[in-house]
């Protein structure tokens, strides 16, 4: 539940609220997630290799991943994970919010636990990537601009954006979500975190039949069978060593059987976060 930074913060928020005027609001509304507890996803792709989450893995320790947020509708419904790299702005999948109004979207922070005590945001703008899906599967990304700057605390953090990668064949690179645990199943409460390898693009490519479904615009994981993304995962952070974002949680055939997870590279679409940060891009 609350922790007394919490209710120290949210004292202040209050604070700054009858100071300056409800005009003023610099924070997130306190979320209480009770409703709807059980809902599906709101959208899963009707292609099997659509919508990920974490299977295998182990509950996350507290604060381990305080830029992971949960994307939820207005019944608090988690659909999706994101990732906080500065206070205005959280990437996320443009498959997850591509076609949604901004005011359907909340942003969850500061909490491993999706149902509860949280920090909501507002979206102010959803900036889906131009080319998402031309061709097919291809530039899955999206920015979101919060209607609020982000309260950064202990559990509450940016992540660096990784400019460029210099992966290596099997490097450890983490990946963390709120995905179903098991193929089918409701989505999991506490965040997981999971271990994977990077796989370069080459034998992603052929693991996937030499679709392309998978260009250089992806970064691929492998793990074993029984780990990997499943329902639910997809916009959330795949991390480097340095702890810096390389990955998007974009596809993948759903759930630990086996085949890699593939990620929006981040370093591929650097350019692009910049520039819609900066303002410059009329999406
Ligand atoms: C990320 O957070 C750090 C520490 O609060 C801050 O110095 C840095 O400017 C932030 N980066 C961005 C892009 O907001
Ligand atoms: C991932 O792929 C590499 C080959 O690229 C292989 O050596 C490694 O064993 C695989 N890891 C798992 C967990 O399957």
């Amino acid at each position: 539940m609350w922790s007394s930074a919490a209710v120290k913060i949210f004292i202040a928020h209050l604070a700054l609220t009858f100071s300056f005027g409800s005009t003023l609001r610099l924070y997130g509304a306190p979320y209480e997630g009770v409703l709807h507890r059980y809902t599906r996803p709101t959208f899963s792709k009707s292609d099997s290799r659509a919508t990920g989450r974490i299977v295998g893995g182990e509950v996350a320790a507290e604060a381990s991943a305080p830029w992971q947020v949960s994307l939820q509708n207005i019944y608090g419904s988690h659909f999706c994970g994101g990732a906080i790299i500065s206070d205005q702005f959280v990437v996320t999948a443009a498959s997850c919010v591509s076609g949604l109004q901004r005011n359907l979207v909340k942003v969850i922070t500061s909490t491993n636990e999706w149902m509860g005590l949280a920090w909501q945001y507002d979206v102010e703008k959803i900036h889906v990537h131009c080319n998402f899906d031309k061709p097919l599967y291809s530039n899955d990304i999206a920015l979101l601009k919060l209607a609020t700057s982000i309260e950064y605390d202990d559990q509450t953090k940016n992540i660096t954006v990784a400019d460029e990668d210099e992966l290596e064949e099997g490097e450890t690179l983490t990946m963390t979500g709120w995905g179903s645990s098991v193929e089918g199943e409701w989505y999991e409460d506490e965040l997981k975190v999971l271990k994977v390898q990077y796989l370069p693009y080459e034998k992603c490519r052929a693991a996937y039949g030499n679709s392309d479904d998978v260009d250089m615009g992806h970064l691929c994981t492998n793990s074993s069978v029984g780990e990997g993304a499943c329902h639910g995962d997809t916009g959330g952070p795949l991390v480097d060593s340095q702890g810096r974002l390389v990955g998007i949680g974009n596809w993948g055939v759903p759930c630990g059987r086996g085949f890699p997870d593939v990620f929006a590279r981040i370093s591929y679409h650097a350019d692009w976060i910049r520039t819609t940060i900066n303002g410059c891009n009329p999406t």
